[in-house]
């Protein structure tokens, strides 16, 4: 099955096969082809041209009328299955209060673990699935999701084979498992973090080790420390599973020290980073993964996106789609945000949302751009927003003509 899409004012993303990910100075060019066309054969990508010339044959065509063309979002951090929601919290938030003010009046994540733990599978799997493919009609081919809302041993293998039905009944996204068992400390073991730490480390991560493609902590201020971080992302490696690590959300928390030494693919959120840890990430493999819809939410600090570019780190953005701190999976609007609020240039954020977000997903030999032999998942913008700086500045319009994942249109 072939399918051709003509007539696409710039088709964006064209980046050389191999690109891993772009770091620094890397991430302020978007290679394009203007007046082009894309052929696809079944689920990949096959090759593109120049309108000028084109040849190509097809059993379906799509014709863009003039539209922009990117690679689909790669979302490399989201929370995407919970119970329930916390639009209360909200009202408390409007009233004040701050997100460590809430999370010990017993709101926070421990109010999602009670729900979660109520809820069943199948409640969870459809709530999840309606979430999902919210954000695949909004231009997401690739996701990360985690666990951290079960927080006992139950709990946390009942998200995870949610994730798992996810995976086998959504296929036309790509869907990767993360497990954050160290989210934040169960009701059970309140006041014996340790044991905890424990728990997660000798009965939960054996538990999931066979599906989870990440480990994650929250390594923060209130949360989890550094030597414990250290100890489940070591665990973890045991079984083969690379950590991506939530750090310096509230704190200079020292967990981006830890992630750089022990090798995490990822270190998230980086709302309080400075110098040292810039430079750090910049020598390392280690991405540096910023959430702006969090900081946008809770009305929080940005992360210095800008700095770390410059610092020569490889940025990439995701949503943090969650109930507590970014009610929102829209990776356009992450983009918006990006640009409006952390001064990134069109250029970086669609970089970062795109081939560095499926570095941080390790999928860049499949997804983040468009290269032949990729899959062939793709956004088409409508004519009428006839560039990238036009999609983003606009950000509350409808912009999106057509999702393509993995050669079909999503519905
Ligand atoms: O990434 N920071 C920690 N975890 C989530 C928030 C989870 C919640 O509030 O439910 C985050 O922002
Ligand atoms: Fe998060």
């Amino acid at each position: 099955m072939k399918l051709l899409v003509k007539n696409i004012s710039s088709l964006m993303g064209i980046h050389p096969a191999g690109t891993a990910r772009l770091q620094g100075e890397a991430m302020n060019a978007v290679p394009c082809l203007e007046n082009a066309w894309l052929l696809v054969e079944d689920e990949r990508i096959k090759d593109f041209g120049s309108m000028d010339n084109c040849h190509a044959e097809a059993d379906e065509v799509i014709d863009a009328g003039g539209g922009v063309v990117i690679p689909a979002f790669c979302d490399s951090h989201t929370h995407l299955i919970w119970a329930g929601d916390r639009s209360g919290e909200f009202i408390d938030k409007i009233k004040g209060l701050s997100y460590e003010e809430i999370a010990a009046n017993g709101g926070g994540i421990l109010n999602s673990s009670d729900r979660l733990n109520a809820a069943t599978e199948d409640e969870l799997y459809t709530a999840a699935l309606r979430r999902l493919r919210q954000v695949m009609a909004m231009g997401t081919g690739a996701i990360e999701i985690k666990t951290g809302y079960g927080l006992t041993l139950e709990g946390e293998l009942k998200m995870m084979r949610v994730i798992k039905r996810l995976k086998r009944d959504v296929p036309q996204v790509e869907i990767r498992a993360t497990f954050l068992g160290a989210h934040a400390v169960g009701r059970e073991f309140a006041g014996r973090q340790g044991e905890y730490v424990d728990h997660v480390i000798s009965d939960m991560l054996p538990a999931v080790k066979d599906d989870a493609d990440f480990v994650d902590v929250f390594c923060d201020k209130g949360f989890f420390t550094v030597e414990e971080t250290d100890r489940i992302i070591k665990a973890g490696e045991k079984y083969g599973i690379r950590a991506k690590i939530h750090a310096n959300e509230l704190d200079f928390s020292g967990g981006v020290q830890i992630g750089v030494a022990d090798n995490a693919l990822s270190v998230d959120h980086l709302e309080r980073i400075g110098r040292e840890e810039i430079a750090l990430l910049s020598q390392s493999d280690t991405i540096a993964t910023m959430l702006p819809g969090a900081s946008f939410f809770l009305g929080m600090p940005y992360a210095p996106a800008k700095e770390a570019i410059k610092g020569g780190c490889a940025v990439a953005l995701a949503s943090d789609y969650n109930p507590g701190s970014s009610p929102s999976g829209s990776m356009p609007f992450v983009m918006s945000l990006a640009c409006i609020k952390m001064k990134l240039l069109p250029e970086q954020a669609l970089n970062a949302v795109t081939i560095n977000g499926a570095a941080a997903m390790g999928l860049s030999d499949d997804f983040g751009s468009i290269t032949p032999g990729k899959y062939a998942s793709f956004v088409i913008f409508k004519p009428y927003a006839p560039s990238l700086p036009y999609i983003i500045h606009a950000y509350t319009e409808p912009t999106i003509s057509k999702v393509i994942l993995k050669g079909v249109e999503v519905s």
